[in-house]
C-alpha cells in the first residue's frame, strides 16, 4: 500500500502543477478537481480506468480487453475452459499461466521480504510488479495477451477511443503528444479503477453475511470452516488467512506470501512440450534479482480463495479443474503420488514433476496438510474434502439470501 499511496500523491502533485495548482471552485487546498467524484462514486481517473479495462480496441487483435481474461462474472478471473488464455494478434498464442482473480488486491503490498525473511506481496504469480500501476503496463505489450508492438501503438489506439476527450480533460490537452506520459496515465487509471471500484472488493459473500450475523451456514459448511482452520486437519488458514486484517472489513483468505506446492506439470500448456522448460516462479527469468535464491524456485503467490468456486482452473498453471481435486491433491500429494504425477513403464513415479530434479527439495513437505508420507492417512477424508469445498462455496461474492 505504501508504494501505491506514494505514486498517487506524487501523481496528484504533478497533476496539480500541470493544472496551475487549482482545483475546481474553492477547494484548492484539497486535492482538487482531479479527485472530483463521478456519478458512480469513482474519481475521474478511475472512471476512465473502467472504460479502458473493457476496451478491446486497445489490443493487437482488436478483440481482447483486460475484462476478457478478468471477467467480472467469474470473480474477475478467467472465464475460459482452457487452463491458460490464448491471446496475441490472432488469439492463438498460448500464455504460460492461469489468469488470476483481480479481487481484493487493493489489500496487497509491494514485494518485500518480511522481518522473518518470508517473501510477501507483489503482483502476478511471481510478484514481479510492485503495484497495480506497474502491473498494468505488461498485458498491453505481452505477445500472448493484448500484443501491441510498442507503447506508441497502444497510445495511438487510446487517442482514437470514444473516451479520448475525457482522457484529455483529466490528464491535459497535450497528453497524447507524449506516448510515454499517456501510457503512464492510462495504466494509472487502471490502477485507480481497481483500487476504487466497489466490485473489486465487495465483501458480499455468504460467509461475510454469516460473520455479520445475517446468514447461517449449513452443518456441512460449518464443518468445512472448522476443518479449514484446524491446524491438525486442513490448516488452510495457515496461508489463506481466515482472520480479518486491520486494514480490511473482512478476512482476505490470503496472507500474500509465497509457497512451493509441487503442483503437477500441465501438459495443456504449449511451453511444457519442451522438457527443458520449467516455470520457476519466484526465481524465474522475470525475477532476475532473485536468481541466486534457488531456495525460492517453484514458489508462487498464495491467491485469495474468495470467489474460488467460480474458477474453472486452479493454481498458477491451471493444472486442476475442480475444487475437490485441488483439496484432494493437498492431502494426498505425498500419500498417493501416483495419483498426480507421471508413472513410467516400470511403475516409478516422479513426484513434483514440474520442477527440475535439483529443485524438488524446495517443495513444502513439512506443513499440514501436506506433511504425510506414503502409507499414512491423508489429513482429510473424502467427506471432509467435500465439506471444505462446500465452505469455499460460501466465499463467492454476490450472495442473496
Ligand atoms: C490474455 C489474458 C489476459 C489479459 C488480456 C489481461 N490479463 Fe491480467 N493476467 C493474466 C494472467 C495469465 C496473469 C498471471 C500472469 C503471471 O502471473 O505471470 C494476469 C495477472 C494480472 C494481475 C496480477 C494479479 C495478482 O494476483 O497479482 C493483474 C492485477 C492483472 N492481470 C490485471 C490486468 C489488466 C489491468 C489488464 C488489462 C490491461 C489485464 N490484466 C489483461 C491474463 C490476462
Ligand atoms: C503453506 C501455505 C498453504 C496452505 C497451508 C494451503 N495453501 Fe492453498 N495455496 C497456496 C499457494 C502458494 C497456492 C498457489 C500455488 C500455485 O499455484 O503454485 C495455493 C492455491 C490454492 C488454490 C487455487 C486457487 C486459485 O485461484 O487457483 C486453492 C483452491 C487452495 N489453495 C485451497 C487450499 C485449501 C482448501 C487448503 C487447506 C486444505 C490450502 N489451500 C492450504 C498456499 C497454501
Amino acid at each position: 500500500m505504501t508504494v501505491i499511496r506514494l505514486s498517487t500523491s506524487l501523481f496528484l502533485s504533478l497533476l496539480l502543477a500541470a493544472c496551475g495548482g487549482g482545483g475546481g471552485g474553492d477547494s484548492s487546498s484539497s486535492i482538487g478537481s482531479a479527485e472530483a467524484e463521478m456519478p458512480g462514486g469513482l474519481s475521474a481517473q478511475a472512471e476512465l480506468g473502467r472504460q479502458i479495462f473493457q476496451d478491446r480496441s486497445l489490443s493487437g487483435s482488436g478483440r481482447m480487453a483486460c475484462a476478457t481474461c478478468h471477467d467480472p462474472a467469474f470473480g474477475h478471473a478467467s472465464p475460459f475452459a482452457t487452463p491458460v488464455v490464448f491471446g496475441g494478434p490472432n488469439l492463438d498464442q498460448s500464455g504460460l499461466r492461469n489468469a488470476p482473480s483481480l479481487r481484493y488486491l487493493r489489500y496487497n503490498t509491494a514485494f518485500q521480504f518480511a522481518a522473518d525473511g518470508t517473501p510477501t506481496g507483489g503482483f502476478f504469480w511471481d510478484g514481479r510488479a510492485n503495484s497495480l500501476h506497474e502491473q498494468a503496463r505488461e498485458p498491453f505489450l505481452n505477445p500472448s495477451e493484448m500484443a501491441n508492438s510498442d507503447v506508441a501503438g497502444v497510445v495511438a489506439k487510446l487517442a482514437a477511443a470514444s473516451y479520448a476527450p475525457q482522457f484529455r480533460a483529466v490528464f491535459g490537452d497535450g497528453i497524447f503528444a507524449s506516448p510515454d506520459a499517456a501510457f503512464d496515465r492510462m495504466t494509472f487509471a487502471l490502477e485507480r479503477f481497481q483500487l476504487e471500484a466497489p466490485e473489486f472488493a465487495p465483501f458480499s459473500s455468504k460467509y461475510d453475511a454469516f460473520l455479520a450475523g445475517r446468514a447461517t451456514l449449513t452443518a456441512q459448511e460449518m464443518n468445512g470452516l472448522a476443518l479449514f482452520n484446524r491446524t491438525d486437519k486442513g490448516n488452510c488458514a495457515g496461508c489463506h488467512s481466515s482472520t480479518r486484517p486491520a486494514n480490511a472489513p473482512g478476512p482476505l483468505f490470503t496472507d500474500f506470501t509465497y509457497d512451493n506446492l509441487g503442483v503437477p506439470r500441465n501438459a495443456g500448456i504449449a511451453a511444457n512440450n519442451d522438457p527443458a522448460f520449467n516455470d520457476l516462479g519466484l526465481c524465474g527469468p522475470t525475477r532476475t534479482e532473485l536468481a541466486g535464491r534457488t531456495d525460492l524456485c517453484g514458489a508462487f503467490k498464495v491467491p485469495s480463495l474468495r470467489n474460488v468456486a467460480l474458477r474453472k482452473h486452479f493454481f498458477h498453471n491451471g493444472a486442476f479443474d475442480s475444487l475437490q481435486q485441488v483439496i484432494r491433491f493437498y492431502v494426498r500429494r505425498d500419500t498417493d503420488p501416483q495419483l498426480w504425477y507421471g508413472v513410467d513403464a516400470l511403475g516409478t513415479v516422479t513426484p513434483y514433476d514440474d520442477l527440475p530434479p535439483s529443485m524438488r527439495a524446495n517443495v513444502n513437505t513439512t506443513e499440514v496438510p501436506y506433511n504425510r508420507r506414503p502409507g499414512e492417512a491423508p489429513a482429510l477424508t473424502d467427506s471432509e474434502i467435500a465439506d471444505v469445498a462446500a465452505f469455499l462455496g460460501t466465499l463467492t461474492d454476490g450472495y442473496a439470501p
